[in-house]
């Protein structure tokens, strides 16, 4: 017998995800239920497994075996013959022995292949299990000489590691991914575009409303900064400090004095990074040790989640109230708070909901920061890209009685995403950071320094004409892409959209009524494989239920035009599968006039 690791993988995800819905649990609460039970997991790590693209972890196994009420061994292989008494935990109303759930999983999974009567779904699901199948990472096969001794040592516990034979017949170990990336989810480049660049590999043509990397949709950088760097790359050959250039870091802090910064800050307070996203996680590096925790916005960025997760600690996610226009709840994080908690993050303008907060908001927050000393990390990215004349209040500005790092960078307000430009800079209440602040200096030497020729496009951008204040406006073209987009999303039965006040992005929810979506990511993956549109799944925003999803609104006016076609076409036919389209006038119409005013225009 020839084992195939990546078949185990996806076995062991698909019993693993019966397993869960026959308790009734959502990945949150099974990763909140274990991590209570001393096996800390991420939801993040619970989605990778039932993803198949990592395998269960051994430590962690026991403990989800007792919370599934199965044995460790039905887990990992499907082990029926075993006896499962010692791993049954029999002592909650809702356990059942193992091969009471392995009946269970069964018929669940041939109810969802009965359920499937329409002929063409039937072939868009062969279609999507093939772009899944494909789209995991491919792993060291076993070749053909391995015997089945060896082959059934190949169990799906992805840490232990597991002879294969070369073709040179030398045995090698498998070469498996660091612990460390079992709480890593980032779903924004996650297995969905892996299926989409395979579709596209074949020829088909993909509409990407998925990342926020403005130059492909056709947003030009602004000139001046291009012939700017051109000009200095005779000076970027070399490594510069590891902070960055003296000239841009100097332009970065008057950039926020003009503003109205209210500690006293230095150049030696601005670190240049590659991106904000490099400086995000060396933040993370920095500040958390084993066990601490940070508040992450629910939905979120999600490299603030999987940073906080890769540097040990505990992303503990705040929700924000969608009814509140995507605010931030403040009593929320207030209950969020233990001893162990670090900081809070804050995304403003937000991604994904696009949501700009109040100043009001933000002194509430700084308020909590205070009574609990939390340290304030202030993901600006969006400050420059408003809409409807609105104007953003950064961070530094409101306070200096806490400690202060603002995030932005040039990928977005200046379309150079693909030069790394970013900064983070510390204000506010330092005396008592000094040790952190030496962690900072040490990870930046470390990397020795951002890339040198995108620092040169910094100083030319913080100041002079801004040309993102002409897309956004009116007449420009980003607000008319979010008109075209909000309108006709909400048009849809069922979606309902806030209107964005910052970024490019939207959040739409899905009436769990009209589409009952067990499975977010599948239910994305359905769409790009019948409509050929690619977008994100909520739950890869971190967002703990399977009723958003993510729309960029980058694609110029005709090209969103035909993605919502294709969205139209693709929620009346899942309406239709889902037998709501019968309930449309009674219960649309209640969706229809809770959604908000704004919209109607
Ligand atoms: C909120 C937020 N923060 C940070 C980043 C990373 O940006 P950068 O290109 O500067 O690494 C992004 C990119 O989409 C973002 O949306």
């Amino acid at each position: 017998m020839i084992m195939n690791n990546s078949k185990d993988k996806l076995a062991q995800a698909q019993r693993l995800v019966a397993l869960r819905h026959s308790k009734g649990l959502t990945a949150a609460q099974l990763a909140q239920a274990m991590t209570e039970a001393g096996a800390k997991v991420s939801r993040g790590a619970i989605s990778n497994w039932e993803r198949g693209t990592n395998g269960i972890v051994s430590s962690k196994l026991p403990t989800l075996a007792r919370i599934l009420g199965c044995s460790e061994g039905y887990l990992l292989r499907g082990d029926i013959n075993t006896d499962t008494s010692a791993n049954v935990d029999n002592t909650t109303p809702n356990s059942k022995g193992s091969h009471a759930i392995q009946e269970d999983n069964k018929q669940a999974i041939m109810k969802k292949t009965d359920d499937n009567t329409d002929k063409s779904q039937e072939a868009h699901k062969k279609d999507i299990s093939q772009n899944v199948t494909l789209a995991v990472p491919t792993e060291t096969h076993p070749t053909k000489q391995q015997d089945e001794s060896q082959a059934t040592q190949v169990t799906a516990d992805s840490h232990i590691n597991s002879p294969n034979k070369a073709k040179d017949g030398k045995t090698m170990s498998e070469l498996k991914k660091s612990d460390k990336l079992q709480n890593v989810c980032y779903d924004i480049r996650g297995p969905l575009l892996k299926a989409a660049n395979k579709m596209e590999a074949e020829g088909q043509r993909i509409l990407k409303l998925n990342v926020g990397n403005p130059a492909p949709f056709g947003f030009d950088a602004p000139h001046e900064i291009l012939r700017d760097v051109a000009m200095n790359l005779p000076d970027a050959i070399g490594y510069s400090d590891s902070q960055g250039v003296f000239s841009a870091r100097k332009a970065v802090l008057q950039y926020y004095q003009a503003k109205g910064l209210l500690s006293a800050v230095d150049v030696r307070d601005v670190y240049l990074g590659n991106g904000v996203s490099e400086l995000i996680v060396m933040t993370m590096q920095a500040l958390m040790s084993d066990g601490d925790e940070v508040l992450i916005p629910m939905p979120d960025y999600p490299l603030w989640t999987a940073a906080a997760n890769l540097a040990g600690g505990t992303a503990v996610h705040y929700r924000c109230n969608e009814e509140d226009n995507w605010h931030p709840d403040i009593e929320d994080i207030k209950s969020k708070i233990t001893s162990k908690t670090k900081g809070i993050v804050i995304i403003n303008p937000n991604n994904p909901t696009g949501a700009l907060y109040t100043d009001e908001l933000l002194e509430q927050i700084i308020e909590v920061a205070i009574q609990h000393d939390l340290v304030i990390m202030a993901d600006e990215i969006y400050d420059r890209v408003l809409y409807d004349d609105m104007t953003h209040t950064p961070m530094s500005t409101l306070t200096d009685q806490v400690l202060i790092l603002s995030y932005s960078g040039l990928s977005k307000s200046h379309r150079i995403a693909g030069f790394r430009a970013g900064w983070m800079m510390v204000s506010g209440k330092k005396q008592h950071a000094t040790d952190f602040i030496e962690g900072l200096d040490m990870l930046a030497s470390m990397r020795l320094c951002s890339n040198v020729p995108g620092q040169y496009a910094i100083q030319t951008a913080m100041g002079g004409y801004q040309s993102m204040k002409e897309l956004t406006s009116t007449k420009g073209r980003l607000f008319k892409q979010r008109e075209l987009t909000i309108s006709r999303l909400n048009a849809i039965p069922g979606i309902s959209c806030t209107m964005p006040q910052g970024a490019f992005y939207c959040f739409p929810k899905m009436d769990p009524a009209i589409y009952p979506v067990e499975n977010d990511m599948e239910f994305m993956m359905d769409l790009l494989v019948a409509e050929k549109v690619l977008m994100v799944q909520g739950t890869g925003f971190n967002w703990d239920a399977p009723d958003h999803f993510r729309v960029v609104f980058l694609p110029n006016l005709d090209e969103l035009e035909n993605a919502m076609d294709r969205l139209d076409r693709f929620f009346a036919k899942k309406r239709k599968q889902y037998g709501t389209d019968k309930i449309k006038d009674a219960q649309v119409k209640d969706t229809q006039a809770s959604k908000p005013e704004t919209l109607e225009a």
